[in-house]
């Protein structure tokens, strides 16, 4: 990416770009369509049927009804209308720190959002699961069957649900949590969410709006990743489709489709799958098959992910690094035992990378998981580029917080001593070296500690937010070189 002055960016973060900005195959189709005919889609083309039909092939048989639409919002919105209508039932189960789309239905199942106003009024049919993170969540790596787990506590609300009168219409989930602070779900968990939910008589809706089409390497949905006995009932697609071209789909079944065709009304879209999104969906689809693209995806995201996991013997903060392909998270602890988010060095190192022309950003519900979803033409020269810059951000930080791993800790543990490994260690804080200074450095200390804490408080309470209520800057300040640290601001990037 370069900017209006020439200056060239290493863009971490572009899912939306998803075959490389301005791909020109991509560019080019739309062109030639637009020069041709592009229209209200009542009018019916070819390109919509052979786009169909592509995308189809890409899926289980089942899912077989493309609906196309113009963005991920609108996506869900119809998911949710396919669902009520189909099951005829309202309630809707959804996850923790979950987001699908910034209209007021999904807004109401989006807790990543609606967790931010503080008189928030929940819509009473909507009922929040927790999230399958087996690194923060309720069950842990662990935890000797976390899908199960996380699936009972799917059918647990079920049964309150019904035994309050409701009734469940669907379940709705990412196939990997992106905003929630990309999160793998444990295998085998949507099979059996799936099994209680159907049960109950609801569907399963998977989004796949931020993880399709090829980003995780091993298979073209996230959702596969399941296993090849998981098939969605309905699949909502974004982002990437269209290369940056506002358009989107929804697939499902007949069943789902009829279901809805028979309420008596007509659905209509002005512009979904008008000729030119349907030329440009097609020119991306291509350009993944000509360019292995989910080839790369597989190559450079196991080659950033074995980079990263050598960065974690080396630096306390990394708490954990999980992913799929070239959908990335790096969590950052202060303490790899109490898992504190790291939330301020986050948002740091953020502001460091975008200052070195590197764009990434942090999410999950502590903002402390920096997150690489790049476009997926990215290179192991790119990853090289981004990894040794986040390691020396690391460096800098952790000699500053004066974090670091002890050489070797024996623990004593019922009078014998145990030996633990790096992994299990929390970041050794040099509590021994504090403890010989002098009266008077312990003072110094005190001192300099509540000076710091009062700027930085004010620091936090002047600086502006962005519109999901974030601060700009980490807040850390600079105390190398010329570094103006706290005068200069950053703007957290966009999902
Ligand atoms: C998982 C997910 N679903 C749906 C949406 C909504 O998509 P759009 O912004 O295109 O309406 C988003 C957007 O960030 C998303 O991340």
């Amino acid at each position: 990416m370069y900017d209006e002055k020439g200056q060239r960016y290493l863009d971490c973060i572009n899912n939306v770009a998803h075959v490389g900005h301005c791909h020109p195959d991509v560019v080019k189709a739309g062109a030639q369509q637009m020069e041709l005919l592009n229209t209200n889609s009542r009018f019916l083309h070819d390109n919509l049927v052979l786009y169909a039909q592509r995308l189809q092939a890409t899926l289980p048989d089942k899912l077989s009804v493309c609906y196309f639409v113009n963005s991920g919002s609108e996506a869900n919105d119809l998911a949710l209308r396919l669902a009520w209508q189909y099951t005829g039932h309202k309630d809707i189960i959804t996850l923790e720190n979950a987001y699908h789309g910034h209209v007021s239905s999904l807004i109401d199942i989006s807790p990543y959002k609606f967790h931010q106003l503080s008189d928030v009024e929940q819509n009473p049919s909507v009922h929040v699961a927790a999230s399958p993170d087996v690194y923060r969540g309720k069950y842990r790596a662990d935890h000797p069957d976390p899908a199960k787990a996380y699936a009972g506590e799917v059918k647990d609300i079920i049964h309150k649900v019904q035994d309050k009168g409701g009734k469940i219409a669907a379940f709705i989930a990412e196939s990997l949590q992106s905003c929630g602070g990309q999160v793998i779900p444990p295998a085998g968990y949507f099979q059996q969410v799936a099994e209680h939910v159907r049960k109950a008589g609801g569907v399963f809706i998977a989004d796949e709006v931020q993880v399709g089409f090829g980003r995780v390497g091993t298979h073209f949905w996230a959702f596969q990743l399941q296993g090849d006995d998981f098939v969605p009932d309905i699949v909502t697609m974004g982002k990437p489709i269209g290369n940056g071209h506002p358009m989107s789909c929804v697939v499902t079944t007949k069943e789902v489709a009829q279901a809805f065709m028979s309420s008596g009304m007509e659905y209509f879209n002005t512009f979904g799958g008008n000729p030119v999104s349907c030329a440009i969906g097609l020119a991306v689809l291509d350009v993944i098959v000509k360019e292995d693209l989910q080839g790369n995806a597989l190559r450079v995201g196991g080659y950033l992910t074995n980079l990263l996991e050598k960065q974690k013997d080396k630096h306390p903060l990394i708490g954990d690094i999980r992913g799929r392909g070239l959908f990335v998270g790096l969590e950052l602890v202060k303490d790899r035992c109490k898992l504190t988010p790291a939330t301020a060095e986050a948002q740091e190192i953020i502001y460091q990378l975008k200052e070195q022309h590197i764009l990434l950003s942090a999410d999950g519900p502590h903002r402390n998981v920096l997150k690489f979803k790049p476009p997926m033409c990215f290179s192991t020269e790119d990853v090289d580029l981004v990894v040794d810059k986040i390691d020396h951000i690391l460096t800098e930080l952790e000699e500053a917080l004066g974090l670091k791993f002890p050489d070797k800790l024996n623990v004593e543990n019922d009078g014998s001593k145990r030996k633990v490994s790096l992994t299990q260690l929390s970041v050794h804080v040099p509590v021994q070296k504090i403890r010989t200074k002098t009266k008077y450095t312990n003072i110094f200390l005190c001192s300099t500690s509540l000076i710091s804490f009062i700027i930085l408080f004010f620091f936090f309470s002047k600086l502006p937010s962005d519109e999901n209520e974030h601060l700009c800057h980490s807040g850390l300040i600079y105390t190398k070189g010329n570094n103006p640290g706290v005068t200069k601001q950053t703007k957290r990037l966009k999902t």
